[in-house]
Protein backbone atom coordinates (compact mmCIF):
# COMPACT_ATOMS: atom_id res chain seq x y z
CA UNK A 1 0.00 0.00 0.00
CA UNK A 2 1.58 3.07 -1.19
CA UNK A 3 1.18 6.41 -0.56
CA UNK A 4 2.61 9.62 -2.42
CA UNK A 5 2.90 12.90 -1.47
CA UNK A 6 3.31 15.38 -3.97
CA UNK A 7 5.41 18.59 -2.82
CA UNK A 8 4.52 21.83 -4.25
CA UNK A 9 6.58 23.89 -2.30
CA UNK A 10 10.33 25.39 -3.47
CA UNK A 11 10.82 26.60 0.23
CA UNK A 12 12.68 23.70 1.76
CA UNK A 13 11.35 23.17 5.50
CA UNK A 14 8.17 25.46 5.08
CA UNK A 15 4.75 25.12 5.58
CA UNK A 16 3.64 22.43 3.08
CA UNK A 17 6.88 20.50 3.87
CA UNK A 18 6.10 19.98 7.70
CA UNK A 19 2.53 19.00 6.84
CA UNK A 20 3.04 16.28 4.07
CA UNK A 21 5.87 15.24 6.59
CA UNK A 22 2.89 14.76 9.28
CA UNK A 23 0.33 13.65 7.12
CA UNK A 24 2.75 10.67 5.26
CA UNK A 25 4.50 10.06 9.01
CA UNK A 26 0.84 9.16 9.85
CA UNK A 27 0.12 6.83 7.36
CA UNK A 28 3.94 5.08 7.83
CA UNK A 29 2.42 4.32 11.46
CA UNK A 30 -0.64 2.34 9.45
CA UNK A 31 1.93 0.05 7.36
CA UNK A 32 2.08 2.64 4.38
CA UNK A 33 4.83 2.37 2.11
CA UNK A 34 5.37 6.43 1.56
CA UNK A 35 7.39 7.95 -0.94
CA UNK A 36 8.00 12.54 -1.09
CA UNK A 37 8.07 13.39 -4.73
CA UNK A 38 9.22 17.06 -4.46
CA UNK A 39 7.75 18.66 -7.67
CA UNK A 40 10.76 21.46 -7.42
CA UNK A 41 13.95 19.46 -7.39
CA UNK A 42 12.85 17.32 -10.24
CA UNK A 43 13.69 18.11 -13.79
CA UNK A 44 11.39 17.67 -16.19
CA UNK A 45 9.39 19.91 -19.00
CA UNK A 46 6.03 21.54 -18.98
CA UNK A 47 3.17 20.09 -20.93
CA UNK A 48 3.53 21.49 -24.83
CA UNK A 49 0.31 20.94 -25.68
CA UNK A 50 1.63 18.57 -28.40
CA UNK A 51 -1.27 15.90 -28.79
CA UNK A 52 1.00 12.92 -28.90
CA UNK A 53 -0.43 11.14 -25.75
CA UNK A 54 -3.64 11.59 -27.05
CA UNK A 55 -2.88 9.49 -29.79
CA UNK A 56 -0.19 7.14 -28.55
CA UNK A 57 -1.08 7.34 -24.96
CA UNK A 58 2.58 8.68 -24.62
CA UNK A 59 4.65 11.82 -23.63
CA UNK A 60 6.93 12.50 -25.62
CA UNK A 61 9.05 13.79 -22.91
CA UNK A 62 11.48 11.01 -20.97
CA UNK A 63 12.51 13.11 -18.19
CA UNK A 64 12.10 12.61 -14.47
CA UNK A 65 8.26 12.81 -14.97
CA UNK A 66 7.89 9.79 -17.12
CA UNK A 67 10.78 7.77 -15.14
CA UNK A 68 9.85 9.13 -11.68
CA UNK A 69 6.49 10.74 -11.15
CA UNK A 70 4.10 8.71 -13.17
CA UNK A 71 5.51 5.06 -12.34
CA UNK A 72 5.24 5.98 -8.94
CA UNK A 73 1.96 7.98 -8.98
CA UNK A 74 0.07 5.01 -10.96
CA UNK A 75 1.34 2.66 -8.18
CA UNK A 76 -0.18 4.52 -5.63
CA UNK A 77 -3.39 4.03 -3.64
CA UNK A 78 -3.07 7.38 -2.04
CA UNK A 79 -1.82 10.86 -3.09
CA UNK A 80 -1.58 13.71 -1.28
CA UNK A 81 -0.71 16.83 -3.23
CA UNK A 82 0.48 19.92 -0.66
CA UNK A 83 1.17 23.63 -2.13
CA UNK A 84 1.07 26.81 -0.73
CA UNK A 85 -1.35 29.21 -2.04
CA UNK A 86 0.73 31.64 -4.81
CA UNK A 87 -1.53 34.26 -6.00
CA UNK A 88 -4.59 31.96 -5.47
CA UNK A 89 -3.51 28.83 -7.29
CA UNK A 90 -1.32 26.42 -6.15
CA UNK A 91 2.43 26.83 -7.39
CA UNK A 92 3.50 27.17 -10.76
CA UNK A 93 5.71 23.34 -10.29
CA UNK A 94 2.81 21.47 -9.19
CA UNK A 95 0.52 22.81 -11.36
CA UNK A 96 3.66 21.86 -13.89
CA UNK A 97 3.40 18.06 -12.13
CA UNK A 98 -0.97 17.64 -13.36
CA UNK A 99 -0.38 19.66 -16.35
CA UNK A 100 1.88 16.68 -17.44
CA UNK A 101 -1.15 14.48 -16.25
CA UNK A 102 -2.77 14.54 -19.50
CA UNK A 103 -1.11 11.80 -20.64
CA UNK A 104 -3.07 9.90 -18.18
CA UNK A 105 -5.92 11.83 -19.37
CA UNK A 106 -5.46 10.79 -22.62
CA UNK A 107 -4.91 6.88 -21.99
CA UNK A 108 -7.80 6.99 -19.73
CA UNK A 109 -10.66 9.51 -22.19
CA UNK A 110 -9.24 8.57 -25.41
CA UNK A 111 -7.58 5.36 -25.57
CA UNK A 112 -10.43 3.88 -22.52
CA UNK A 113 -7.88 1.87 -20.84
CA UNK A 114 -8.66 1.36 -17.35
CA UNK A 115 -6.72 1.68 -14.60
CA UNK A 116 -6.55 -1.02 -11.89
CA UNK A 117 -6.57 0.83 -9.29
CA UNK A 118 -9.20 3.53 -10.37
CA UNK A 119 -11.35 2.02 -7.49
CA UNK A 120 -8.73 2.27 -4.84
CA UNK A 121 -6.92 5.18 -5.37
CA UNK A 122 -7.86 8.38 -3.35
CA UNK A 123 -6.61 12.23 -3.58
CA UNK A 124 -6.24 14.43 -0.58
CA UNK A 125 -5.32 18.09 -0.74
CA UNK A 126 -2.71 20.24 1.70
CA UNK A 127 -2.67 23.87 1.79
CA UNK A 128 -1.19 26.95 3.03
CA UNK A 129 -1.78 30.90 2.85
CA UNK A 130 -0.58 34.25 4.51
CA UNK A 131 -3.93 35.92 4.07
CA UNK A 132 -7.30 34.99 4.67
CA UNK A 133 -9.51 35.38 2.25
CA UNK A 134 -12.81 33.00 1.42
CA UNK A 135 -11.49 31.76 -2.01
CA UNK A 136 -8.39 31.20 -1.25
CA UNK A 137 -7.76 27.35 -1.68
CA UNK A 138 -10.68 27.09 -4.43
CA UNK A 139 -8.69 27.43 -7.61
CA UNK A 140 -6.25 24.38 -6.61
CA UNK A 141 -8.84 22.35 -4.82
CA UNK A 142 -10.72 22.86 -8.76
CA UNK A 143 -7.29 21.95 -10.32
CA UNK A 144 -6.58 18.78 -8.26
CA UNK A 145 -9.85 17.49 -8.72
CA UNK A 146 -9.90 17.41 -12.49
CA UNK A 147 -6.47 16.24 -11.78
CA UNK A 148 -7.12 13.76 -9.76
CA UNK A 149 -10.29 12.37 -11.73
CA UNK A 150 -7.50 12.44 -14.93
CA UNK A 151 -5.05 9.63 -12.64
CA UNK A 152 -8.30 8.09 -10.94
CA UNK A 153 -8.12 9.38 -7.59
CA UNK A 154 -11.35 10.14 -5.49
CA UNK A 155 -11.08 13.38 -4.22
CA UNK A 156 -11.50 12.89 -0.34
CA UNK A 157 -11.10 16.31 1.07
CA UNK A 158 -8.70 19.09 1.89
CA UNK A 159 -7.01 20.71 4.75
CA UNK A 160 -5.99 24.13 4.29
CA UNK A 161 -4.77 26.39 6.40
CA UNK A 162 -4.61 30.48 6.38
CA UNK A 163 -2.80 33.42 7.89
CA UNK A 164 0.23 30.94 7.54
CA UNK A 165 3.39 33.53 6.16
CA UNK A 166 6.60 32.68 8.05
CA UNK A 167 8.62 29.16 7.39
CA UNK A 168 7.96 27.90 10.83
CA UNK A 169 4.06 28.96 10.92
CA UNK A 170 2.14 25.80 11.39
CA UNK A 171 5.07 23.73 12.97
CA UNK A 172 4.77 26.33 15.82
CA UNK A 173 0.88 25.80 16.08
CA UNK A 174 -0.50 23.57 18.31
CA UNK A 175 -3.35 21.92 16.48
CA UNK A 176 -1.96 21.22 13.26
CA UNK A 177 -0.63 17.94 13.96
CA UNK A 178 -4.12 16.70 15.33
CA UNK A 179 -5.55 18.38 12.11
CA UNK A 180 -3.23 16.66 9.84
CA UNK A 181 -3.60 13.24 11.38
CA UNK A 182 -7.34 13.24 11.17
CA UNK A 183 -6.65 14.43 7.65
CA UNK A 184 -4.70 11.42 6.89
CA UNK A 185 -7.10 8.76 8.82
CA UNK A 186 -9.30 10.29 6.40
CA UNK A 187 -7.75 9.59 3.25
CA UNK A 188 -6.88 6.15 4.06
CA UNK A 189 -9.75 5.22 5.85
CA UNK A 190 -11.15 1.96 3.50
CA UNK A 191 -7.73 0.38 3.58
CA UNK A 192 -8.07 0.09 7.37
CA UNK A 193 -7.81 -1.91 9.13
CA UNK A 194 -6.00 -4.05 7.12
CA UNK A 195 -7.26 -7.28 6.48
CA UNK A 196 -4.78 -9.22 4.66
CA UNK A 197 -1.35 -8.47 2.54
CA UNK A 198 -1.81 -10.99 -0.82
CA UNK A 199 1.39 -11.40 -2.83
CA UNK A 200 1.51 -13.09 -5.77
CA UNK A 201 4.93 -14.27 -7.41
CA UNK A 202 6.23 -16.08 -10.41
CA UNK A 203 9.48 -16.69 -11.94
CA UNK A 204 9.47 -13.82 -14.45
CA UNK A 205 7.79 -10.92 -12.54
CA UNK A 206 7.12 -9.25 -15.68
CA UNK A 207 3.35 -11.39 -16.48
CA UNK A 208 1.35 -13.51 -14.81
CA UNK A 209 2.35 -12.14 -11.39
CA UNK A 210 1.50 -8.48 -12.50
CA UNK A 211 -1.91 -9.58 -14.41
CA UNK A 212 -3.28 -11.12 -11.05
CA UNK A 213 -2.24 -7.98 -9.33
CA UNK A 214 -4.24 -6.15 -11.78
CA UNK A 215 -6.76 -8.51 -11.95
CA UNK A 216 -7.02 -8.81 -7.69
CA UNK A 217 -6.91 -5.39 -7.23
CA UNK A 218 -9.93 -4.57 -9.50
CA UNK A 219 -12.15 -6.70 -7.71
CA UNK A 220 -11.11 -6.87 -4.18
CA UNK A 221 -11.63 -4.96 -1.06
CA UNK A 222 -9.59 -2.02 -0.37
CA UNK A 223 -8.01 -3.17 3.18
CA UNK A 224 -7.07 -6.05 1.07
CA UNK A 225 -3.59 -4.68 0.44
CA UNK A 226 -2.35 -6.94 -2.36
CA UNK A 227 1.28 -6.79 -4.71
CA UNK A 228 3.45 -8.67 -6.86
CA UNK A 229 7.22 -9.94 -7.47
CA UNK A 230 9.41 -12.72 -9.55
CA UNK A 231 12.15 -14.68 -8.11
CA UNK A 232 13.79 -14.22 -11.63
CA UNK A 233 12.28 -11.31 -12.84
CA UNK A 234 12.64 -10.68 -16.64
CA UNK A 235 12.23 -6.79 -17.29
CA UNK A 236 12.01 -7.08 -21.38
CA UNK A 237 8.99 -9.44 -21.07
CA UNK A 238 7.63 -6.78 -19.53
CA UNK A 239 6.39 -4.53 -22.68
CA UNK A 240 4.95 -7.52 -24.41
CA UNK A 241 2.59 -8.05 -21.48
CA UNK A 242 1.89 -4.39 -21.51
CA UNK A 243 0.77 -4.09 -24.87
CA UNK A 244 -1.45 -7.68 -24.44
CA UNK A 245 -3.23 -6.12 -21.43
CA UNK A 246 -3.77 -2.94 -23.65
CA UNK A 247 -6.08 -4.73 -26.03
CA UNK A 248 -8.02 -6.10 -22.98
CA UNK A 249 -8.29 -2.24 -21.61
CA UNK A 250 -6.21 -2.74 -18.86
CA UNK A 251 -3.07 -0.16 -18.20
CA UNK A 252 -0.31 -1.63 -16.67
CA UNK A 253 2.02 0.38 -18.58
CA UNK A 254 3.64 1.78 -15.05
CA UNK A 255 3.57 -1.40 -13.18
CA UNK A 256 7.38 -2.26 -12.81
CA UNK A 257 8.52 -5.39 -12.29
CA UNK A 258 9.45 -6.26 -8.83
CA UNK A 259 12.28 -8.16 -7.46
CA UNK A 260 11.26 -10.84 -4.52
CA UNK A 261 13.36 -9.56 -2.23
CA UNK A 262 13.43 -6.03 -3.29
CA UNK A 263 9.48 -6.25 -2.31
CA UNK A 264 9.73 -7.84 0.87
CA UNK A 265 11.64 -5.27 2.14
CA UNK A 266 8.41 -2.98 2.01
CA UNK A 267 5.60 -5.47 2.00
CA UNK A 268 5.18 -8.54 4.83
CA UNK A 269 3.04 -10.87 2.97
CA UNK A 270 0.67 -13.00 4.94
CA UNK A 271 -0.30 -14.92 2.11
CA UNK A 272 1.94 -16.01 -0.47
CA UNK A 273 0.90 -17.22 -3.91
CA UNK A 274 3.03 -18.90 -6.12
CA UNK A 275 1.82 -19.25 -9.18
CA UNK A 276 4.04 -21.38 -11.68
CA UNK A 277 6.16 -23.20 -8.48
CA UNK A 278 8.86 -20.45 -8.65
CA UNK A 279 9.15 -20.87 -5.05
CA UNK A 280 9.55 -24.70 -4.39
CA UNK A 281 13.48 -24.53 -3.79
CA UNK A 282 13.34 -20.97 -2.46
CA UNK A 283 15.80 -21.21 0.27
CA UNK A 284 13.71 -18.61 2.74
CA UNK A 285 10.62 -17.88 0.97
CA UNK A 286 7.64 -20.30 1.28
CA UNK A 287 4.49 -20.25 -0.25
CA UNK A 288 1.10 -20.62 1.03
CA UNK A 289 -0.49 -21.56 -1.50
CA UNK A 290 1.10 -23.17 -5.20
CA UNK A 291 -0.35 -22.99 -8.38
CA UNK A 292 0.51 -25.02 -11.50
CA UNK A 293 0.25 -22.50 -14.44
CA UNK A 294 3.35 -22.46 -17.09
CA UNK A 295 6.72 -21.13 -15.64
CA UNK A 296 7.91 -20.07 -18.80
CA UNK A 297 6.44 -16.92 -20.53
CA UNK A 298 3.45 -17.36 -23.13
CA UNK A 299 4.78 -17.28 -26.74
CA UNK A 300 2.00 -15.59 -28.88
CA UNK A 301 -1.06 -13.83 -28.39
CA UNK A 302 -3.29 -16.70 -28.39
CA UNK A 303 -1.25 -18.42 -25.33
CA UNK A 304 -1.07 -14.91 -23.64
CA UNK A 305 -4.88 -14.77 -24.07
CA UNK A 306 -5.00 -18.45 -22.09
CA UNK A 307 -2.89 -17.30 -19.97
CA UNK A 308 -4.76 -14.15 -18.89
CA UNK A 309 -7.97 -16.18 -18.63
CA UNK A 310 -6.60 -19.42 -16.11
CA UNK A 311 -5.22 -16.32 -13.97
CA UNK A 312 -8.64 -14.65 -14.05
CA UNK A 313 -10.24 -17.40 -13.15
CA UNK A 314 -7.51 -18.55 -10.16
CA UNK A 315 -7.73 -14.72 -8.95
CA UNK A 316 -11.28 -14.57 -8.65
CA UNK A 317 -11.88 -17.90 -7.07
CA UNK A 318 -8.99 -16.97 -4.43
CA UNK A 319 -10.84 -13.96 -3.76
CA UNK A 320 -13.93 -15.08 -3.11
CA UNK A 321 -12.64 -17.55 -0.25
CA UNK A 322 -10.75 -14.73 1.76
CA UNK A 323 -14.18 -12.92 1.88
CA UNK A 324 -15.12 -12.38 5.76
CA UNK A 325 -11.46 -13.84 6.39
CA UNK A 326 -9.02 -11.93 8.46
CA UNK A 327 -5.54 -13.07 7.17
CA UNK A 328 -3.83 -9.96 9.33
CA UNK A 329 -2.77 -12.65 11.86
CA UNK A 330 -1.30 -15.13 9.63
CA UNK A 331 2.29 -15.64 8.62
CA UNK A 332 2.89 -16.43 5.68
CA UNK A 333 5.42 -19.33 7.07
CA UNK A 334 2.38 -21.38 8.89
CA UNK A 335 0.28 -22.84 6.53
CA UNK A 336 -2.79 -21.70 5.22
CA UNK A 337 -6.12 -23.33 5.92
CA UNK A 338 -7.80 -21.38 3.08
CA UNK A 339 -9.80 -23.20 0.91
CA UNK A 340 -7.05 -22.70 -2.23
CA UNK A 341 -8.02 -22.97 -5.73
C1 LIG B 1 4.93 33.87 -5.15
C2 LIG B 1 4.06 33.87 -3.93
C3 LIG B 1 2.69 34.13 -4.08
C4 LIG B 1 1.86 34.10 -2.97
N1 LIG B 1 0.53 34.33 -3.15
C5 LIG B 1 -0.30 34.34 -2.08
C6 LIG B 1 -1.69 34.62 -2.24
O1 LIG B 1 -2.18 34.86 -3.34
N2 LIG B 1 -2.46 34.64 -1.12
C7 LIG B 1 -1.96 34.37 0.12
O2 LIG B 1 -2.70 34.39 1.08
N3 LIG B 1 -0.64 34.03 0.28
C8 LIG B 1 0.19 34.02 -0.77
N4 LIG B 1 1.53 33.72 -0.60
C9 LIG B 1 2.02 33.27 0.73
C10 LIG B 1 2.16 31.74 0.84
O3 LIG B 1 1.04 31.06 0.34
C11 LIG B 1 2.33 31.32 2.32
O4 LIG B 1 3.41 31.98 2.92
C12 LIG B 1 2.49 29.81 2.49
O5 LIG B 1 2.20 29.42 3.82
C13 LIG B 1 3.90 29.35 2.15
O6 LIG B 1 3.98 27.95 2.28
P1 LIG B 1 5.41 27.17 2.28
O7 LIG B 1 6.09 27.55 3.56
O8 LIG B 1 5.05 25.72 2.24
O9 LIG B 1 6.13 27.59 1.07
C14 LIG B 1 2.39 33.79 -1.68
C15 LIG B 1 3.77 33.55 -1.54
C16 LIG B 1 4.60 33.60 -2.63
C17 LIG B 1 6.09 33.35 -2.47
Amino acid sequence: MLAVGLQGSPRKGGNNSHTLGLFLERLKSKGFETITLPAPQLKFAFCIGCGSCEKTGWCVFNDDYALKIAPILRRAEVIVMASPVYFYGPSAQLKAVMDRGQMFWSRKYRLKLSDPLKKRRRGYILSSAATSGDDLFSSFILNSRYFFDAIDAAYCGALTFRRAEGKGALASRSDTEKRVYTAADVAAAPFLPCKGRILFVCRDGAIKSRMAWAMATTIAPSNLWISHAGTDPQVPLKAPCDSWMEIRKTDLRYIPVHTLNERLETFSPNLIVDMDGSLSDHATVHADITWNLPALPPENDDETKALARQVEARVKKLIASLKGNDLSHNNHDTPSRIDTP
